[in-house]
């Protein structure tokens, strides 16, 4: 349960001084340990703040470079996934993709909006774990499939109905860590889906049982491409921690493209502690990315989606400016839909949280009735209104990301580098591997990996 608000409560005598070890958060924290002697499970991505695209500028043109017109001038924005070895790569009109999200963890409605709204803007969508279901299949154009540890709702004939096939190996936010579904949220369609008795909390596998290193994920890959007929593309996604061999070993076993979800990325129900402490941000780590396909002549070749904490069009077109191809939401789009609206913030109060601190994905009691597998709840969420929204927000970021492109003169999105970036403090000028701003200081810069 959220002890956000409690935190942000002034204290009412400003002698008081309160301790930067024990605040009122982390008092809080110990003390619903002690009541209730289990770790705390929330949904939502890690809330403290950690270098991140915000410590970047772009530099815009100016006598040294030519800048683009906006109205009159264009800045291309697609972006072709799988060219390495798929025989159907995908496609994409904008290089903003939706993120698997599992049927399960989300209401059927809210992924049929995400399918609508990807749709309409020429995007991808992702199923989850938890399989695919027909109202997503049904309204996504280009779908990607997942195949998780967990292998819920896994068959062959799903992987021929999908568009490409994503192998999940890690999530940003529990890099190392399983799935979770607790049993509020497995209704009989869920249970049924994912061979699963109702009711009973689900804490699925972190490892494939089929493969235990990248030589045998090799062999797991043809048999992934034998059976959809080389046709479709394979991403593989991990969870950002060693993110240099991660790459290297994913394009090693035969990937098309790699996923890479940084500690900021989201998640539906994972323990607080992984969420805050495992793994590395974005920022840190798509410069090792880009750094290991560029080493193996792989850089644009087997194609890089990035993900964890993208919220506008100025993280899109930083992501694009450190060399991903792409990138992928997963919370921005919940919110899009209407997750935490202001206009609800009485239903959240009514269940201990507020709008703008809910994060109790886990629960399935969302008065938004995207997360929750509440047949009530989810009657309230309205899945073309929802795709509209969605649409709407993909539209708004990518057209401020062509702004920044432009701005920099570049006639398309992929056109961005970093010499187009500055940072704003050492750390993530460090990460990112750009100067500090005013400088033309890398630190680091002839160091490591
Ligand atoms: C509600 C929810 C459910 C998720 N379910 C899955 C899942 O089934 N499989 C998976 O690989 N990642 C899952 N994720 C993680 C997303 O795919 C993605 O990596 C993450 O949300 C990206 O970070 P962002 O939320 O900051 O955009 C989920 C995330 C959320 C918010």
């Amino acid at each position: 349960m959220a002890t956000v608000e409690h935190a942000q409560t002034p204290p009412r005598d400003p002698a008081l001084r309160e301790s930067s070890l024990f605040d009122r958060r982390t008092i809080a924290e110990i003390q619903r340990a002690a009541r209730e002697g289990i770790y705390d499970i929330r949904g939502f991505g890690a809330k403290r703040p950690v270098p991140h695209f915000d410590d970047l500028l772009f530099l815009g043109a100016s006598m040294s470079r030519y800048p683009l017109e906006g109205y009159r001038e264009r800045c291309d924005t697609d972006v072709t996934i799988g060219t390495r070895f798929a025989g159907k790569p995908l496609h994409l009109t904008i290089p903003i993709t939706i993120a698997g999200m599992s049927f399960g963890a989300l209401s059927g409605p809210a992924k049929e909006a995400l399918g609508r709204g990807a749709t309409e803007m020429g995007t991808s969508t992702t199923t989850g774990d938890g399989g695919m279901t027909p109202e997503e299949r049904g309204h996504s154009e280009t779908l990607i499939y997942q195949l998780l540890p967990s292998r819920y709702g896994m068959n062959p004939d799903d992987l021929r109905r999908a568009d490409a096939i994503e192998i999940v190996v890690g999530q940003g936010a529990k890099p190392g860590g399983g799935g979770m579904l607790l049993g509020h949220k497995i209704s009989d369609r869920v249970a049924q889906m994912r061979d699963l008795p109702k009711g009973i909390d689900q804490r699925s596998a972190c490892r494939h049982p089929d493969w235990t290193g990248p030589d045998d994920l090799e062999i797991k890959i043809h048999e992934l491409r034998e059976i959809t007929d080389w046709e479709k593309p394979i991403l593989i996604k991990v969870g950002a921690t060693r993110t240099y061999f991660d790459v290297a070993l994913a394009v090693k076993a035969g990937a098309d493209a790699v996923v890479l979800d940084g500690m900021q990325g989201g998640t539906a129900a994972t323990q607080d502690v992984f969420i805050e402490h495992v793994g590395i941000p974005i920022l840190a780590a798509i410069p090792q990315a880009v750094a290991s396909l560029q080493e193996l002549g792989m850089h644009r070749q087997v194609q890089l989606i990035v993900s964890g904490g993208i919220r506008s069009g100025a993280d899109v077109a930083k992501a694009l400016a450190l060399g991903a191809d792409a990138v992928s939401i997963g919370t921005a789009a919940l919110i899009a839909m209407g997750d935490n609206a202001p206009e609800l913030d009485e239903s959240y109060r009514a269940i201990g949280s507020a709008a703008g601190f809910y994060d109790d994905w886990q629960a399935g009691l969302d008065p938004a009735g995207i997360s929750t597998q509440d047949d009530e709840l989810a009657a309230r969420f309205d899945p073309e209104l929802g795709g509209r929204r969605i649409a709407n927000y993909l539209r708004t970021m990518t057209l401020e990301a062509q702004t920044l492109a432009r701005a920099c003169g570049k006639s398309h999105l992929h056109n961005l580098e970093p010499e187009d970036l500055v940072a704003l403090t050492v750390e993530a000028a460090a990460m990112a591997r750009v100067p500090l701003a005013g400088t033309s200081w890398i630190p680091g810069r002839n160091g490591d990996l």
